[in-house]
Protein backbone atom coordinates (compact mmCIF):
# COMPACT_ATOMS: atom_id res chain seq x y z
CA UNK A 1 0.00 0.00 0.00
CA UNK A 2 1.20 3.28 -1.02
CA UNK A 3 0.29 6.74 -0.34
CA UNK A 4 1.76 9.26 -2.49
CA UNK A 5 -0.42 10.40 -4.95
CA UNK A 6 -3.57 10.05 -3.05
CA UNK A 7 -2.81 6.48 -1.90
CA UNK A 8 -2.92 3.21 -4.22
CA UNK A 9 -2.29 -0.67 -3.59
CA UNK A 10 0.07 -2.27 -5.76
CA UNK A 11 -0.45 -5.56 -7.14
CA UNK A 12 2.71 -7.13 -7.01
CA UNK A 13 2.16 -10.75 -7.51
CA UNK A 14 -1.26 -11.95 -8.56
CA UNK A 15 -1.67 -15.94 -9.40
CA UNK A 16 -4.38 -18.60 -8.59
CA UNK A 17 -2.99 -22.10 -9.08
CA UNK A 18 -3.81 -23.50 -12.19
CA UNK A 19 -6.65 -26.08 -11.35
CA UNK A 20 -8.69 -23.54 -9.64
CA UNK A 21 -8.41 -21.04 -12.20
CA UNK A 22 -11.79 -19.51 -13.90
CA UNK A 23 -14.13 -20.14 -10.88
CA UNK A 24 -13.53 -16.78 -9.31
CA UNK A 25 -10.71 -17.14 -6.76
CA UNK A 26 -8.97 -13.98 -9.36
CA UNK A 27 -12.33 -11.95 -8.81
CA UNK A 28 -12.55 -12.82 -5.01
CA UNK A 29 -9.16 -11.59 -4.43
CA UNK A 30 -9.50 -8.68 -6.05
CA UNK A 31 -12.79 -7.58 -4.37
CA UNK A 32 -11.03 -8.37 -1.16
CA UNK A 33 -8.32 -5.44 -2.18
CA UNK A 34 -10.93 -3.00 -3.29
CA UNK A 35 -12.25 -3.40 0.30
CA UNK A 36 -9.31 -2.81 1.81
CA UNK A 37 -8.61 0.42 -0.46
CA UNK A 38 -12.37 1.75 0.48
CA UNK A 39 -11.41 0.92 3.56
CA UNK A 40 -8.08 3.00 3.83
CA UNK A 41 -9.50 5.92 1.59
CA UNK A 42 -7.32 4.94 -1.58
CA UNK A 43 -7.34 6.68 -4.83
CA UNK A 44 -7.10 3.16 -7.00
CA UNK A 45 -5.67 -0.16 -7.69
CA UNK A 46 -2.72 -0.90 -10.01
CA UNK A 47 -0.93 -3.69 -11.14
CA UNK A 48 1.55 -4.81 -13.98
CA UNK A 49 1.47 -8.32 -16.80
CA UNK A 50 3.33 -9.05 -19.25
CA UNK A 51 2.27 -7.88 -22.50
CA UNK A 52 2.50 -11.76 -24.26
CA UNK A 53 0.20 -13.06 -20.93
CA UNK A 54 -3.20 -12.66 -23.04
CA UNK A 55 -5.40 -14.38 -20.50
CA UNK A 56 -3.87 -11.89 -17.91
CA UNK A 57 -5.04 -9.12 -19.95
CA UNK A 58 -8.18 -9.97 -20.28
CA UNK A 59 -8.92 -11.02 -16.60
CA UNK A 60 -7.81 -7.37 -15.98
CA UNK A 61 -9.99 -5.64 -18.35
CA UNK A 62 -12.83 -7.93 -17.51
CA UNK A 63 -11.98 -6.73 -13.75
CA UNK A 64 -12.36 -3.27 -14.81
CA UNK A 65 -9.01 -2.07 -15.09
CA UNK A 66 -7.66 0.51 -17.96
CA UNK A 67 -3.99 0.00 -19.39
CA UNK A 68 -2.58 3.23 -18.60
CA UNK A 69 1.05 2.58 -19.03
CA UNK A 70 3.97 0.30 -20.99
CA UNK A 71 7.20 -0.67 -18.82
CA UNK A 72 10.28 -2.53 -19.45
CA UNK A 73 13.50 -3.51 -17.36
CA UNK A 74 17.48 -2.52 -17.60
CA UNK A 75 18.82 -5.79 -18.89
CA UNK A 76 15.78 -7.92 -20.11
CA UNK A 77 13.31 -7.92 -23.20
CA UNK A 78 10.42 -7.62 -20.66
CA UNK A 79 8.10 -5.57 -21.58
CA UNK A 80 4.85 -5.30 -19.28
CA UNK A 81 0.99 -3.50 -19.31
CA UNK A 82 0.49 -1.19 -16.31
CA UNK A 83 -2.60 -1.16 -15.56
CA UNK A 84 -5.13 1.09 -12.84
CA UNK A 85 -8.19 0.49 -11.22
CA UNK A 86 -10.39 3.69 -10.22
CA UNK A 87 -11.34 3.42 -6.35
CA UNK A 88 -12.58 7.19 -5.86
CA UNK A 89 -14.29 8.89 -8.74
CA UNK A 90 -12.25 10.45 -11.34
CA UNK A 91 -13.26 12.37 -14.28
CA UNK A 92 -10.17 12.15 -16.25
CA UNK A 93 -9.22 8.47 -14.87
CA UNK A 94 -12.43 7.28 -15.98
CA UNK A 95 -12.02 8.41 -19.58
CA UNK A 96 -10.78 6.10 -22.06
CA UNK A 97 -9.43 8.38 -24.08
CA UNK A 98 -7.20 10.36 -21.26
CA UNK A 99 -6.15 6.58 -20.32
CA UNK A 100 -5.14 5.83 -24.13
CA UNK A 101 -3.31 9.08 -24.05
CA UNK A 102 -1.72 8.59 -20.86
CA UNK A 103 -0.76 5.13 -21.76
CA UNK A 104 1.02 6.63 -25.23
CA UNK A 105 3.00 8.71 -23.39
CA UNK A 106 4.18 5.83 -21.44
CA UNK A 107 4.78 3.42 -24.34
CA UNK A 108 6.83 6.35 -26.11
CA UNK A 109 8.69 7.12 -23.07
CA UNK A 110 9.97 3.22 -23.14
CA UNK A 111 10.82 2.91 -26.49
CA UNK A 112 12.86 6.30 -26.06
CA UNK A 113 14.39 4.86 -23.43
CA UNK A 114 15.34 1.38 -23.75
CA UNK A 115 16.57 -0.46 -26.48
CA UNK A 116 14.23 -4.32 -27.11
CA UNK A 117 17.65 -5.79 -25.25
CA UNK A 118 16.86 -3.61 -22.43
CA UNK A 119 19.82 -1.64 -23.15
CA UNK A 120 19.79 2.42 -22.24
CA UNK A 121 19.49 4.43 -25.82
CA UNK A 122 21.42 7.72 -26.09
CA UNK A 123 18.40 9.64 -24.59
CA UNK A 124 17.52 7.26 -21.58
CA UNK A 125 21.18 7.55 -20.53
CA UNK A 126 21.03 11.01 -20.99
CA UNK A 127 17.75 11.27 -18.77
CA UNK A 128 19.70 8.89 -15.84
CA UNK A 129 22.34 11.02 -15.47
CA UNK A 130 20.33 13.91 -15.06
CA UNK A 131 18.01 11.83 -12.80
CA UNK A 132 20.87 11.17 -10.59
CA UNK A 133 22.36 14.45 -10.62
CA UNK A 134 19.16 15.60 -8.83
CA UNK A 135 18.55 12.34 -7.08
C1 LIG B 1 -4.99 -14.10 -14.22
C2 LIG B 1 -5.50 -14.91 -13.03
C3 LIG B 1 -4.99 -14.29 -11.73
C4 LIG B 1 -7.04 -14.85 -13.03
O1 LIG B 1 -7.54 -15.52 -11.87
P1 LIG B 1 -8.79 -16.53 -11.97
O2 LIG B 1 -9.21 -16.88 -10.59
O3 LIG B 1 -8.45 -17.64 -12.89
O4 LIG B 1 -9.87 -15.60 -12.70
P2 LIG B 1 -11.45 -15.47 -12.40
O5 LIG B 1 -12.07 -16.79 -12.14
O6 LIG B 1 -11.63 -14.41 -11.37
O7 LIG B 1 -11.87 -14.96 -13.86
C5 LIG B 1 -12.81 -13.96 -14.12
C6 LIG B 1 -12.82 -13.65 -15.61
O8 LIG B 1 -11.53 -13.26 -16.10
C7 LIG B 1 -11.35 -13.74 -17.46
N1 LIG B 1 -10.30 -14.77 -17.52
C8 LIG B 1 -9.68 -15.38 -16.49
N2 LIG B 1 -8.78 -16.27 -16.92
C9 LIG B 1 -8.81 -16.22 -18.28
C10 LIG B 1 -8.12 -16.92 -19.33
N3 LIG B 1 -7.22 -17.87 -19.07
N4 LIG B 1 -8.39 -16.60 -20.62
C11 LIG B 1 -9.32 -15.65 -20.91
N5 LIG B 1 -10.04 -14.98 -19.97
C12 LIG B 1 -9.77 -15.25 -18.67
C13 LIG B 1 -12.68 -14.41 -17.84
O9 LIG B 1 -13.47 -13.42 -18.45
C14 LIG B 1 -13.22 -14.82 -16.50
O10 LIG B 1 -14.60 -14.94 -16.47
P3 LIG B 1 -15.34 -16.24 -17.15
O11 LIG B 1 -14.58 -17.47 -16.71
O12 LIG B 1 -16.73 -16.13 -16.61
O13 LIG B 1 -15.25 -16.02 -18.63
C15 LIG B 1 -5.09 -16.40 -13.13
O14 LIG B 1 -5.52 -16.91 -14.35
C16 LIG B 1 -3.60 -16.66 -12.99
O15 LIG B 1 -3.10 -16.83 -11.89
N6 LIG B 1 -2.85 -16.71 -14.10
C17 LIG B 1 -1.42 -17.03 -14.08
C18 LIG B 1 -0.56 -15.99 -13.41
C19 LIG B 1 -0.72 -14.61 -14.02
O16 LIG B 1 -0.82 -14.47 -15.22
N7 LIG B 1 -0.76 -13.60 -13.16
C20 LIG B 1 -0.94 -12.21 -13.59
C21 LIG B 1 0.36 -11.50 -13.83
S1 LIG B 1 1.08 -10.81 -12.39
Amino acid sequence: MCRWWGGYIYGQYLAVSPIAQRVGVGKMLLEKGVEIAKENNLTYISGDTSQYATWSIKWHKRMGYKIVGYDSFYKTDYYSYIFRLQIKPSILWNNALFCKIVFLFSYIKTKAMMTNKGELTFFGRLVSRIYRLFR
